[in-house]
């Protein structure tokens, strides 16, 4: 295991420890354990320092493990994950797995990671990102119906997520077309789907979810936009971000089996349950203008549909994003 992940191990009970007998345990000089923490507070990582006690993180953290996490799939949909790749620090767990997907990685191939220093949200927004605050993670789905069958599959991801989120006890959620999850108005995920393909042929999806767990405020004064994390929903109880991950890919993995069956479908119920905008005056800013409307469903390919003062119009999610109108 590299030493900087060791260094967190050992902190992660939230106590203090001297930088000598983290030096002891690891095999390393006290000084090479100051370098390391240092590095890591240079990354972000919020380590306290006290003369006389030594280091320690600000609370208890489990770190993100891969076994943990293959342990929390639910085993007729372990089989469909190729491995989980846990990292410390990426730029991004969608960019890693577009890489991997071009170099030809199989179905089912999970990335996760404690922080992002290039974390992507849609429409070429940056996704915060800071150290085990949220969960990182990215799913490699591949697709044989090319990337002009995938309307919707963003609908269906956020479906998922929202299902796994309540098999974990959150509730009084619901979705903000394309594919936001909400707390009331106050987003708590998102989705990034990459497509690696053609448009007719066989492709490779990437599924980047990001779920705020517990904010801290110094990165979250950079998010510009209402948001809400699972310790504020929880009353500080978030579930545990290993378990959470296996949940998701347990729900996810099978909604992408059925999308690639029977389309949108199966999920059309669900999205009617959950759409938070559903007959709502909301605006909608495309990359030239902004339209306002009432929202009206989708249809069966995903598309939003809006009543304007010149008649219904339909969306496709890609550089659509919405809002309320005030
Ligand atoms: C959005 O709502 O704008 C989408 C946010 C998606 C963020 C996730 S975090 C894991 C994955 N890696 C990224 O760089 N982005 C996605």
């Amino acid at each position: 295991m590299p030493l900087r992940r060791q260094l967190l191990t050992l902190l992660s009970d939230g106590d203090y420890h001297s930088g000598e007998a983290l030096g002891d345990v690891l095999g390393v000089s006290r000084m090479a354990v100051w370098k390391h923490l240092k590095a890591l507070r240079a990354a972000g990582v919020r380590i306290n320092v006290q003369r006389g006690k030594g280091y320690s993180l600000p609370a208890p953290l489990e770190l993100l493990q891969r076994d943990a996490i293959l342990a929390a799939i639910t085993p007729g949909v372990r089989v469909a994950i190729n491995d989980v790749h846990v990292y410390l620090d990426i730029d991004s767990t969608n960019n890693w797995l577009r890489s991997r997907a071009l170099a030809g990685a199989p179905s089912g191939t999970v990335c996760v990671a404690e922080q992002q220093s290039a974390g992507r949200g849609r429409r070429g927004r940056d996704w915060v990102s800071p150290f085990a605050a949220s969960l990182y993670l990215s799913l490699l789905w591949r697709s044989n119906g090319g990337a002009a069958a995938l309307g919707g599959l963003s609908l269906v991801s956020g479906i998922a997520t929202l299902r796994a989120l309540q098999a974990l006890g959150v509730e009084g959620l619901g979705l903000k077309w394309p594919n936001d999850v909400l707390a009331g108005q106050d987003k708590l995920a998102g989705i990034l789907i990459d497509v690696v393909g053609e448009a007719g042929g066989p492709c490779a999806v990437i599924i980047g979810l990001g779920i705020n767990i517990n904010m801290p405020a110094a990165a979250a004064a950079a998010i510009d936009q209402p948001w809400t994390d699972l310790d504020r929903l929880t009353g500080d109880t978030a579930p545990s971000r290993n378990l959470l991950a296996g949940r998701l890919l347990s729900e996810l993995m099978p909604a992408l089996k059925k999308f690639d069956q029977a389309a949108l479908q199966p999920f059309m119920d669900d999205w009617q349950q959950y759409d938070l905008v559903d007959g709502q005056r909301i605006e909608l800013s495309l990359p030239n203008e902004s339209i306002r409307g009432t929202a009206c469903g989708i249809d069966d390919g995903g598309a939003l549909l809006v009543d304007t003062g010149e008649g219904r119009r339909r969306f496709a999610s890609g550089e659509v994003s919405v809002r309320l109108a005030s």
